[in-house]
């Protein structure tokens, strides 16, 4: 289908053309919200919703996407990218192209080029394509999306063998996010789509991005309900989260010299010292070092198998997220509480940047149908919202599709 779309769009293939898919994973995150642009810990899995790119690589520096879920086609040339922090992207029409559609800030194709912006930057090797998009990831529901179509677009921009590890690319693809598109985020999504293993959840440090894969107890099923609404990074108070703990660690740091960032600061510490932070950093201070000692909490119950500490290590997140942190959303918090009620649901929590967007629950695999049927009940009823209800597997990271 991706590769009748890409000829209805861009003509039929020349001769030489070959055509190539990559893929990479949206993420869910087990445990572990606000921590990574702290240097502290995550723990993420790559799921099987995903963004595919089907495309012909071009002798020149011109990308032409399409996709199957915007009508608005996007195209830039290489040699043009460059971020405009007064623009808001800077990224320009090709305007030698006559297929060339007029941009606007905020168009999807912009984490494509802040893509090329980025891996172009560092001085890789990459070549323009016409490619399709596609992707079962829903958008703005905090399971990445943006991170799946920038490690794929990383792929495709790639010249032809050209391999890097999956942490370069995380770190060129959160880079693209960063400083082209605009929205400050850590590493961990990036790298979830880059690195993810199947069957295993990914215990990252991101101080030194050492990982650790980490298997899920039998039978236990990871399932996402996404609470239906939407949650807009760049115009959400995440920015200031990020600002609130650079903030504890400038006051922090005539205390306790040596203090890098929060990951430094050790709970017994922070007691010590809580007068010298106004309550809300405090409060943003006290979350980021118990949230990363519950990551490797997690990481341990996971290996044995304590369901019971999971559920406990999941509701203390959450708390946490939403008293500490502030980032929660009364939908979050009805779809958790709906969760929990239900015999067989282990453990659930709001997982990623907050605001709305999903939960992450683990469940035994007999009780997906019961969860699944009172969210549609319950949930719904409470909220007027249109909850649902992903069970997911837990896929590979990002790489090459075969097309034969
Ligand atoms: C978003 C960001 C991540 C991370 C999470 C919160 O998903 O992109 O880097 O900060 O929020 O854990």
């Amino acid at each position: 289908m991706l590769m009748a779309a890409l000829a209805t769009e861009f003509g039929p293939a020349p001769d030489s053309a070959r055509v190539e898919i990559v893929r990479a994973p949206g993420r869910v995150n087990l445990l572990g919200d606000h921590t990574d642009y702290n240097e502290g810990f995550v723990l993420p899995a790559a799921i099987e919703l995903d963004t595919w790119i089907a495309f012909r690589r071009r002798e020149d520096g011109l990308v032409r996407v399409a996709s199957r879920h915007s009508r608005e086609p996007g195209s830039f040339w290489i040699d043009d990218l460059g971020p405009d922090r007064e623009g808001g992207n800077g990224s320009r029409v090709a305007a030698t192209d006559p297929g060339a559609t007029e941009r606007r800030p905020g168009h999807w194709s912009d984490y494509v080029a802040g893509t090329a912006w980025s891996l172009r930057e560092s001085a890789l090797p990459i070549r323009g394509f016409d490619g399709i998009v596609d992707s079962t990831i829903p958008i703005g529901s905090g399971l990445s999306s943006s991170a799946a179509l920038e490690i794929a677009s990383a792929l495709a921009l790639l010249s032809g063998g050209h391999i890097l590890a999956a942490r370069s690319l995380a770190a060129l693809a959160q880079r693209a996010e960063r400083d082209y598109v605009g929205v400050n985020c850590g590493i961990m999504d990036q790298f979830a789509s880059a690195a993810g293993r199947e069957d295993r959840a990914l215990l990252l440090d991101c101080r030194s991005l050492d990982t650790r894969y980490v298997s899920l107890p039998y039978g236990v099923r990871v399932v996402v309900c996404d609470t239906g609404e939407k949650r807009e990074l760049r115009s959400s108070v995440y920015n200031t989260r990020r600002a609130e703990c650079a903030r504890a660690v400038a006051l922090l740091v005539e205390r306790m010299p040596g203090l890098c960032s929060l990951r430094d600061l050790e709970a017994v510490w922070l007691a010590r010292h809580r007068a010298l932070l106004p309550g809300n950093v405090a409060r943003r201070a006290e979350h980021v070092v118990s949230e990363n000692a519950r990551v490797l909490a997690t990481a341990s119950a996971l290996e044995a198998g304590d369901l019971d500490e999971l559920g406990r290590l999941f509701a203390e997140s959450h708390a946490s997220l939403r008293d500490l942190y502030e980032v929660s959303s009364p939908a979050l918090d009805t779809m958790v509480e709906v969760a929990r009620a239900i015999p067989g649901v282990v453990a659930a929590r709001m997982t990623g940047a907050g605001f709305g967007g999903c939960t992450v629950n683990l469940v035994l695999a007999d009780a997906v149908p019961a969860l699944k049927a009172v969210v549609s009940r319950e949930y719904d009823r409470r909220t007027g919202l249109k909850g649902r209800v992903y069970p997911v597997a837990i896929v590979d990271g990002a790489g090459p599709v075969p097309t034969t």
